[in-house]
């Protein structure tokens, strides 16, 4: 099917466009209204996630409100935990949560990699319907945790500050962690390339908490397996190249390094200038970000300066799509974010004439 609007993809190879495609962290979510009337319908929050319907229905929501140039499929990183039989669940207030967190050797050595057609198939289901019901408006990206992100929600058994479990693990029993890193590896794996096969077109990786490791520890868990991943997806899918972002959360020190992993694109948190990772790795990578959602607090008029500030910062030029340094907070007005895109509008085809 004709793409009506490939301005993310081609950002995403570094081509010439018209203005900085944009898109949001966390677009479908709680600060619409719309959402909350579709999540409340619907049960808990898995229950939407393997709702065919709904979950197109809230992945098409902030399309129907803004002029976003791609959509996310409405899903969660922690589907393949649950999916690994650790029963997720959701506290009100609290975040994520699992009955059956991994905290001993034998824990780890029980886990299996989830059947995709029989586990996750609802996830599959979601993508092909989105894939539907774009019509080829704008491309459809699919996503997974890092492995890393994902085992620090398995072990400490949901969210977490001080990461004293998975961390305890890491040094103790490297072994141990290597394990689990390596069979949440390979089912990132197999998950990507399945939303990829159903018609992705293009696949976040989520490192939330890879910042929050020391730089060699960074490398040893996390990097290095979302590289094993890179390496095992799937290329080019439906004639297309298929384009990897991966975003570490407060990675920024190690761009470098995540720049030659394969991957197409780098995600930036707002603590990154665009002008510095541009000189350092724009030459192999495309640029993703950064605003910092909190500017969404701000009055339209403050809103419009920092996006200004942001393009200049990536500068004239193709390779930048534009996005939040995380996700958009859930007590932001639907209204500012019209003129965060309104801002954009106007401000970024002056960064690509020719
Ligand atoms: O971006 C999108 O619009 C696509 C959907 C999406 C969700 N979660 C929906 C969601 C994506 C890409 C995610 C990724 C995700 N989930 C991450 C990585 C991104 C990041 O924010 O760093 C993480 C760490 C999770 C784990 C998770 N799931 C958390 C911490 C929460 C919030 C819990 C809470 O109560 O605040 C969730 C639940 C979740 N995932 C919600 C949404 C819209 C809110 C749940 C609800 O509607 O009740």
């Amino acid at each position: 099917m004709e793409l009506k609007n490939d301005r993310f993809l081609r950002a995403l190879a570094r081509q010439p466009v018209d203005r900085t495609p944009v898109w949001m962290m966390r677009q479908a979510g709680r600060y619409l209204p719309e959402y909350r009337e579709v999540r409340g319908q619907a049960g808990s929050f898995m229950d939407l996630c393997r709702d065919t319907a709904r979950a197109c229905e809230v992945t098409l929501q902030p399309l129907e409100r803004y002029p976003l140039d791609a959509a996310i499929l409405f899903s969660d990183i922690l589907t393949i935990p649950d999916a690994m039989g650790l029963g997720l669940y959701f506290e009100a207030g609290e975040g994520p949560k699992f009955h059956k967190p991994v905290r001993t050797p034998e824990d780890v050595a029980a886990l299996t990699i989830p059947d995709m057609g029989r586990d996750l198939d609802y996830v599959m289901r979601a993508v092909t319907t989105i894939r539907r019901e774009l019509n080829g408006r704008v491309p459809l990206i699919g996503f997974s945790g890092s492995p890393w992100t994902l085992a620090t929600y398995m072990v400490e058994g949901g969210s977490s500050k001080d990461f004293r479990h998975v961390k305890s693990m890491l040094y103790s029993n490297p072994d141990a962690m290597h394990q689990l890193l390596n069979v949440l590896a390979q089912a990132v794996t197999e998950y990507l390339n399945a939303q990829i096969r159903a018609g992705a077109q293009a696949v976040q990786i989520f490192d939330t908490w890879g910042g929050a490791l020391s730089t060699p520890a960074y490398h040893e868990f996390s990097l290095s397996y979302m590289e094993q991943i890179i390496a095992g997806l799937i290329k080019e899918h439906d004639g297309r190249p298929v384009p990897v972002i991966m975003f570490t959360k407060n990675g920024g020190q190690w761009l470098e390094d995540m720049a030659r992993t394969g991957a197409t694109c780098l995600g930036l948190d707002w603590s990154t200038e665009l002008s510095s990772a541009r000189a350092r790795v724009g030459h192999k990578v495309a640029l993703q970000g950064n605003m910092d959602p909190n500017v969404l607090f701000a009055s339209p008029a403050a809103i419009r300066a920092e996006v200004g500030r942001i393009l200049d910062s990536f500068g004239h030029g193709p390779g930048h799509v534009f996005n939040l340094g995380h996700g958009i907070n859930q007590f932001t007005d639907p209204d500012n974010v019209l003129a965060f895109m309104d801002a954009l509008h106007e401000l970024s085809p002056n960064y690509h004439r020719q």
